[in-house]
């Protein structure tokens, strides 16, 4: 097996934020995360496609397929935005971690069909503090 790790950029905006919860609730457990005026990251984001390649092309992936893919199902989305606007996450915190969890379910479907490969990962980096990685296995 063989895997390619291509990255991204997306810069937005996220309030963490429970509907669930009341407004002390969330400022207790997300402190000035919860401000509802938001704050912003310059996400980056890695997309892992592993797998075995394409005897003709020797690619897993075409690299500008897998860049259309991102490009239109999650950076032209995402940016400049306020996540917590998006459907994906009606129902959803913003966290980190449920954005990795997103992106790698609206990715892995066209990724799959895009060459020989499959989605293996997401990473999201939200601060060069932490990173946040998703992976299904097969
Ligand atoms: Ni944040």
């Amino acid at each position: 097996m063989i895997s390619v790790t291509r990255r991204y950029r997306f810069p937005a905006a996220h309030v963490l934020r429970s509907r669930a919860l009341s407004d002390a609730e969330n400022v207790s457990l997300y402190g000035q995360c919860a401000n509802p005026s938001g704050h912003g990251h310059n996400y980056g984001l890695e997309v892992c496609v592993a797998g075995e390649r394409d005897p003709r092309t020797g690619w897993i992936v075409p690299p500008e397929a897998c860049d259309e893919i991102v490009r239109t199902r999650i950076l032209d989305r995402f940016d400049h935005r306020l996540l917590n606007d998006d459907p994906l996450f009606r129902d959803l915190v913003p966290t980190a971690e449920n954005i990795a969890i997103a992106v790698y379910r609206e990715l892995a479907a066209p990724l799959g069909k895009a060459g020989s490969g499959r989605l293996a990962r997401v990473g999201i980096i939200e601060t060069p503090r932490n990173r946040f990685d998703y992976e299904e296995t097969p």
